[in-house]
């Protein structure tokens, strides 16, 4: 049948939505997929069902289009989609409570704290608590925008005032020391986890979508019983927040070498730049081959 690819749409990730939707597209196509391109923010998701779409493919990133709106929206018009359903996209899409989750099902994760944005904080006090030196991030974003690293009173107050321009809530973690790993979930399987190196100080919007010295490594330089080990933790943490069908979780290793969890990823990059491709590649699937198969997962 007719598959709607959904791509765009209102959130801060719209570009990096586009590109994902366009490489998407493109895949379908050549695999001849009837498919065409329906960006929410042009036109209502009911005109679906008109023009006689039997399944939706969805491309979109970042809050409207990863957070359960749109699935639940497309649940309601009975049109299969990929991914996962309303619970995981909406919990996945708010690292705060995701943090949570992970929390009390016993998996690992940084000591945080979380502000308000009208919320009094004692800055100095909340930086010695975490260490330190933190990592502040909107609680419902992607592509690493509002984020921003703080080692100093000043640094926290103006990283906090930024995470706030995007959420009412902040996620103050502490540093990270890395190496960031993510793992792609296909099915019921977890890929080859990527390592990330890059030369700014974090993989921040820019590393991920426009530095051409940012390093890519798969296989990731684990021994075998270490990535077993983040294979199966990602897993369990994807299925820990409902994920269901493909998905990416974030990890990072702090100082002594232990993982911990950073976010969940429910509609993952598929830009010629993202992680996903690149873990299918390794394990010899090609984008097409990928895209086919996330949509296959599209069952309901
Ligand atoms: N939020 C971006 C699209 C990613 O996780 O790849
Ligand atoms: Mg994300």
């Amino acid at each position: 049948g007719k598959v709607a690819v959904l791509m765009g749409g209102h959130s801060a990730e719209r570009e990096v939505s586009l590109r994902s939707g366009a490489a998407v597209l493109a895949a379908l196509q050549s695999q001849g997929v009837d498919a065409h391109g329906f960006d929410p923010a042009e036109q209502p998701l009911t005109e679906l069902v008109s023009h006689g779409f039997q399944r939706a493919f969805i491309a979109l990133h970042g809050r409207g289009g990863e957070d359960g709106a749109v699935q639940g929206a497309l649940q309601y018009l009975n049109i299969p989609y990929t991914g996962s359903g309303v619970l995981g996209c909406a919990l996945a899409m708010d690292k705060v409570r995701t943090k949570r989750v992970w929390q009390g099902a016993g998996l690992p994760v940084a000591a945080s704290a979380v502000v308000r944005r009208e919320q009094a904080v004692d800055v100095a006090g909340l930086l010695q608590e975490l260490g330190g030196k933190v990592m502040v991030k909107p609680a419902q974003e992607g592509s690493s925008i509002g984020m921003g690293s703080a080692s100093s009173v000043a640094e926290l107050t103006n990283a906090l005032v930024q995470a706030h321009q995007y959420d009412d809530e902040a996620l103050v973690e502490a540093w990270l020391a890395g190496p960031e790993y993510t793992v792609a979930i296909l099915g019921d399987t977890a890929l080859p986890a990527i390592r990330l190196q890059t030369t700014h100080e974090f993989y921040d919007y820019a590393a991920k979508y426009q530095a051409t010295d940012t390093q890519y490594h798969c296989p990731a330089g684990l021994c075998e019983l270490e990535e077993r080990a983040l294979g199966q933790l990602a897993y369990s943490a994807f299925q820990a927040v409902g994920g269901r069908g493909w998905g990416r979780i974030d990890v990072m290793c702090d100082a002594q070498g232990n993982y911990k969890l950073l976010e969940a990823n429910m509609v993952p990059g598929m830009t010629t730049k993202s992680l996903v491709p690149m873990a299918a590649k390794a394990t010899g699937l090609s984008f097409e081959q990928l895209v086919l198969s996330i949509l296959q997962h599209s069952e309901v």
